[in-house]
């Protein structure tokens, strides 16, 4: 006691031993539960990294087949949440939408919030995998005044998802499969980082002994937030205003250098990335392929090619080891499958969900947690009296 030690933003503290994620920030590796990201990008799922992260080790093929069945069981919402959407303004962000669902699902569900019951944990887990598409598809819906479309289980994880956000009752949804393998892709890149922002969010909650729905749910939040999974919108309204103003690149990045009313190049640097971020070297050779595959030709590609290029030989962001993080291409890809850009943050949280629950219960089976409970430097008033 009395030796409190001072970490701003916890650059330096290790708030726990994890077995799930590891990155090596200089020399930009990332690995779940021991295998390279490249490797899952290249060979996994969505759904079967959703299952290594959380159970440890990739299943079986009948363990994933059964895995995948459960999840599709439990993607509709309970009829009464649905009406939950209509108390959101139309232009309501999806974030705290989503947020929000996911802490009113816990309360259709309360027979299955005791942290330590590890069959409750169990079904919360599928629970909330399942049904978080559904709820980012409603709050799509609702924000452009279209008809909620029920889930069809004979679909997979991404059509699924794909077919409630596009379809529409009048025609049949036509799954295009470059699509639906890009999306997979980006979920797997996204599906866990460790300690970062909201992962830490959820592990802080929990430790408390919240409920996983009500962690989640504060986890969506804080990704939510311009500097951590904001940023993926951030940088597309960058690149936008960057066209619509015809400002030169050279000229918005000496505004950037001179921290100019304190703007940041947007999908650039990181807290452990001090190398180029593997999952945005995916993503970029990604972004090229898919745009190509679709036909689509988007300006914005070029002007962010141009921003990396002036950056990666500029002292200034070479001095402080700043490249490309996982935000800086993927608007790219998700504005050419049709996503507006308010839904973007959205998608990194349905990528991100195996992860927070996975953390969520390694914490939780841990025996050596406790809570959460920062110490402070105080720089108030000594001891002074109320007058008279
Ligand atoms: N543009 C311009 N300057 C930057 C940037 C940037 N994107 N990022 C960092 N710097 C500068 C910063 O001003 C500081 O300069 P100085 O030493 O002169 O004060 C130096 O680099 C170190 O930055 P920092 O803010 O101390 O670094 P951090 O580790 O606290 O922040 C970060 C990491 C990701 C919040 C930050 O790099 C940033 O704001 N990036 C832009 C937002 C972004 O792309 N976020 C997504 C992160 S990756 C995915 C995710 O987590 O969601």
């Amino acid at each position: 006691t009395g030796l409190v030690t001072y970490d701003v933003g916890f650059v330096n503290t290790a708030s726990c031993k994890s077995a799930v994620t590891y990155i090596d920030g200089d020399q930009g590796i990332l690995r779940y539960r021991g295998y390279p990201i490249e490797e899952l990008a290249q060979k996994s799922s969505f759904v079967e990294v959703c299952y290594l992260l959380i159970y440890g080790d990739l299943p079986t093929s009948d363990e994933l087949a059964r895995f995948e069945e459960l999840i599709s069981r439990h993607t509709m919402l309970h009829e009464d949440l649905r009406a939950f959407f209509n108390g959101f303004p139309r232009d309501a962000h999806p974030m705290p939408v989503l947020s929000s669902a996911v802490s009113a699902l816990g309360t259709f569900y309360q027979d299955s919030l005791d942290p330590f019951d590890q069959e409750q944990v169990e079904i919360s887990t599928v629970r909330l995998l399942a049904k978080l598409p559904t709820i980012a598809a409603y709050a799509y819906k609702k924000s452009v005044g279209q008809a909620f479309i029920y889930p069809d289980n004979s679909l997979n994880f991404v059509e699924n998802f794909l077919r409630m956000t596009f379809g529409v009752p009048a025609e049949p949804y036509v799954i295009d499969p470059t699509v639906a393998k890009a999306l997979d892709l980006l979920f797997i890149l996204h599906a866990d980082h460790e300690q970062n922002c909201s992962t830490s969010t959820v592990r802080l909650v929990g430790s408390a002994h919240a409920n996983l729905f009500n962690s989640v749910s504060a986890g969506i939040h804080a990704l939510s937030g311009p500097l951590h999974g904001g940023a993926n919108q951030a940088v597309l309204e960058m690149l936008g205003d960057l066209q619509a103003s015809g400002e030169d690149p050279k000229a918005f990045m000496d505004r950037v250098k001179n921290k100019e009313d304190g703007i940041r190049l947007m999908g650039f640097g990181h807290r452990v990335y001090k190398n180029y971020d593997p999952r945005a070297a995916i993503i970029k050779q990604a972004a090229d392929e898919i745009l190509e595959k679709m036909g689509k030709n988007d300006p914005l590609l070029d002007i962010a090619k141009q921003l990396e290029e002036i950056a990666l030989a500029d002292e200034y962001f070479v001095e402080r080891r700043l490249y490309p993080n996982v935000d800086f291409y993927t608007g790219l890809i998700y504005k050419a499958m049709g996503f507006p850009p308010k839904m973007f943050t959205v998608l990194f949280a349905i990528g991100r969900l195996p992860g927070w629950i996975a953390q969520w219960r390694e914490m939780m089976t841990d025996q050596e947690t406790k809570i959460g409970r920062p110490r402070q430097v105080y720089v108030g008033e000594t001891e002074r009296h109320y007058p008279g």
